[in-house]
């Protein structure tokens, strides 16, 4: 039997885990570095340096009708995003370095979000591997190949906690849990940025942290909707991936668009000084959403010149495209409204990161073309992507183990999805060549081996109403609609189903059904493709429903009535073969949920770290005068933590190495478990816990640690936690980081639902 003795994942160790300062000799080098160049900088060139446009698909210096090859002949931009292509960039690069007066580098950016050409799972897929090392390495490639391309810059990683499933952005974020979303989103900052400190490799790229702050908190999970919260909300539950970003060493951070105590992010001088850098650290700059400048004149607070100023002295370095800064900051200078040091400030700290990416030494070293011919969509990259993706479906049910499918099958697939390529990727997948990816039936019939027969049918539209199916596949050309009737194509697939051993429904959201812009009321399986599922379920054969989705989704009836529910969000540019490598049974699966999956649209917000209230529910039937519904179970349809795997593994009991432990003690939390089944696979053990007494209402459950562990056929390992004094702490009323003495409910297991437990006094 293996031992395994576990670094701490909890928010507490984190600060172990920080990325080196900048080493003094190395600050002063740059800090008399930037100051000699602003010397010589106008103040028109500073607040040049302000500025990011989108570039669109810019040529080489050309002016365009918005004219910004012009604008930065005359120093007026600091950065630009959007261009794909190591050759654009660097000849839009030169026009910088050789038009403009001083020659300041540009920063280029781009929403490299889950990959670059080679495509990960979408960010809530990839929480769903609960594997931060495997989290780290797709941003490395991220890094390596966006490098190779000419980009330094990426707006990633997005760390907006979010409890709400109709927020289309859900997709784009870690979940719902601040400790699991903290350690992936370290994971991603040093898979970008390395691990080292301060200054960046040439294959290595600046992340940019977003949406700071409370994004996903939006109400109603309306997309750019109001937020309110209370601070100390914001500390335990919402803020931790941020800080644990800064601790990490991230280059930039993004502002969001939604107000934060009624001030917008943008502009809110609590938010992004007294907390980011005065109370965290944080010593990068801070760049706006798109438009997010601009956007605040419909916020109410003030015009353009009026909204630019407070945007500059709140701490908003940069701004994305509203060109606010440009148009008003010299004006509001004159008047007063704001100081040269304001504008100093910022265009220091814009400096600073070019100086730390290395664009003074050279300002082409991501512009080299042979590395993008090198190290873009390579073998060991697509290899990488398949095995993350493939570890991030998530096996929801497998009843009579219709799971794993045989190679001699004849398998009919079913569904709109599952012949589309450009769907594949998933939402942002900016870089993304979308003729590479394989469709799921292709990937099938690759994978399958030609023993195996595979017949598609398409079975359905992807909803009902065109207008709704229009708005969700904007960006996945090839899923136009079917002119046939809703019968004829339901005729054509019951009848490839009649005569198959098993049936691949693979239905679901298409992939612009989420991410930006995308919210939704109602989060099934959308009208068409339901009743589909229900007439292929009605046929009697067996049913394998691979769901394709980006977020938790109410599938109660599905749940209910189909076999086997395989979850396979957005997989990236290897999600086809990755998904018959699950199927097949090549890949034993291992995904967790990093969201509740609610049975129904009234039970959100749902979330397993909810408080007890004062009238806590025992079970899930109805009780008159308790916290609950008249018509559905508090608890959720699948809860976070949940996943199942084509293996069985047993716990042994739970122990602790005392029930006592003093402030500068610990406790070991420590359980056996055992892959009791016939197949290799791997396990998520999760570590919760519980303050029962405190000066403020506690969880009645929080993740603080957990070790996925390998395990072979009839193989055991002993799991141990080592619990701490930091890993107790809260921020209390007064938002002080304390813990509290008293009583602690230890919980360990495979699920958030399906724990022991054990406790222990903190003296
Ligand atoms: C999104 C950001 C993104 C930016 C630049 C905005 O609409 O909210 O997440 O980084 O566009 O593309």
């Amino acid at each position: 039997m293996k031992r395994v003795t576990l670094t701490l994942m909890g928010l507490a160790a984190a600060a172990s885990l920080a990325a080196q300062p900048l080493p003094a000799p190395d600050r002063a080098e740059m800090d008399r570095f930037v100051s000699r160049l602003m010397e010589r900088m106008t103040l028109e060139e500073k607040i040049g340096q302000l500025n990011l446009p989108s570039a669109g698909d810019i040529t080489t210096g050309q002016a365009r009708s918005s004219d910004i090859g012009g604008a930065i002949v005359r120093g007026e931009v600091g950065g630009l995003f959007n261009i794909k292509g190591v050759e654009k960039i660097r000849d839009v690069q030169r026009v910088a370095v050789e038009q403009s007066r001083l020659g300041i580098p540009l920063l280029f950016g781009m929403d490299v979000v889950h990959g670059y050409e080679t495509t990960f799972p979408i960010p809530l897929a990839l929480a769903a591997t609960w594997n931060p090392a495997a989290v780290e390495r797709a941003a490395r490639i991220a890094a390596v190949e966006a490098s190779a391309a000419g980009i330094c810059w990426t707006y990633s990683p997005m760390v907006d906690i979010s409890r709400d499933p109709r927020w289309g952005r859900i997709s784009e974020g870690l979940g719902e849990d601040p400790c699991l979303a903290s350690a992936l989103t370290r994971a991603m900052v040093y898979g970008y940025q390395g691990r080292d400190g301060w200054r960046y490799a040439t294959d290595e790229i600046m992340a940019c942290v977003k949406h700071f702050a409370l994004y996903g908190a939006s109400e109603a999970g309306r997309d750019y909707n109001t937020v309110d919260m209370s601070r100390q909300r914001m500390f335990n539950e919402y803020f931790p991936p941020f800080l644990a970003a800064v601790e990490a060493g991230a280059g930039s951070f993004m502002a969001s668009f939604n107000e934060v105590e009624g001030i917008p992010a943008t502009a809110n001088a609590w938010l992004l000084t007294d907390v980011l850098r005065d109370r965290w650290g944080f010593d990068g700059f801070v760049v706006s959403d798109y438009t997010g400048i601009y956007e605040m004149i419909a916020h109410g607070i003030g015009d353009l010149q009026e909204v630019s100023a407070r945007a500059l002295q709140a701490g908003t370095d940069m701004d994305m495209v509203s060109e606010g800064y440009l148009g008003t900051l010299k004006r509001s200078l004159a008047e007063k409204r704001i100081t040269e040091a304001d504008i100093d400030r910022a265009c220091r700290r814009i400096l600073e990161a070019k100086y730390r990416l290395g664009l003074f030494d050279d300002p082409y070293r991501y512009c080299d073309p042979r590395r993008a011919a090198r190290d873009i969509y390579t073998d060991a990259h697509r290899a990488e992507a398949r095995r993350t993706a493939a570890e991030s479906f998530v096996l929801l049910k497998n009843e009579a183990n219709i799971l794993p499918l045989e190679r001699t099958a004849r398998i009919a697939v079913v569904g709109p999805l599952a012949q589309s390529r450009e769907n594949m990727p998933g939402t942002w997948s900016v870089a993304t060549d979308l003729t590479k990816p394989r469709t799921l039936v292709e990937g099938l019939r690759a994978v399958a081996g030609d023993r195996a027969e595979i017949v598609w049918a398409r079975g359905s539209n992807i909803c009902h109403d065109p207008v709704l199916e229009k708005n969700s596949t904007m960006f996945g050309r090839d899923i136009p609609r079917d002119g046939r009737t809703d019968r004829e194509m339901l005729d054509e697939a019951l009848r490839i189903a009649a005569d198959a051993d098993v049936v691949i429904a693979a239905l679901g959201e298409p992939s612009e059904m989420s991410g930006e812009s995308s919210s939704r009321s109602q989060i099934g399986i959308p009208d068409a493709q339901q009743e589909l599922l229900r007439e292929l379920v009605a046929t009697g054969k067996p049913v394998v429903l691979v769901l394709f989705a980006g977020r938790p989704m109410t599938i109660t009836w599905e749940a209910e009535h189909v076999p086997a529910i395989l979850n396979v969000w957005f997989g990236g540019t290897e999600a086809a073969e990755a998904i018959a490598d699950v199927l097949f049974g090549d890949v034993n699966p291992s995904g967790k949920l990093p969201a509740s999956f609610p049975r129904s649209v009234g039970q959100i917000p749902l979330y397993y770290n909810h408080k007890n209230t004062g009238r806590p529910l025992q079970g899930n039937g109805f009780e008159k005068f308790r916290s609950n519904y008249l018509d559905v179970p508090n608890t959720p349809l699948y809860p976070f933590g949940y996943g199942l795997s084509y293996t069985v593994f047993e716990y042994g009991p739970l122990t602790l190495s005392a029930d006592r432990m003093t402030a500068d003690g610990s406790v070991e939390a420590s359980v056996e478990v055992t892959n009791a089944g016939d197949r290799d696979g791997a396990e998520v053990v999760q570590l919760y816990l519980r303050d029962l007494v405190g000066s403020v209402t506690r969880p009645v459950q929080e993740l603080k640690a957990f070790e996925k562990v390998m395990l072979r056929a009839g193989e055991t390992k002993r799991v141990t936690f080592r619990i701490d004094e930091p890993m107790l702490r809260f921020y209390n009323h007064a938002l002080e980081f304390v813990s509290e003495p008293g009583e602690f409910d230890v919980m360990v297991g495979g699920s958030s639902d399906r724990v022991q437990h054990a406790t222990f006094t903190l003296e």
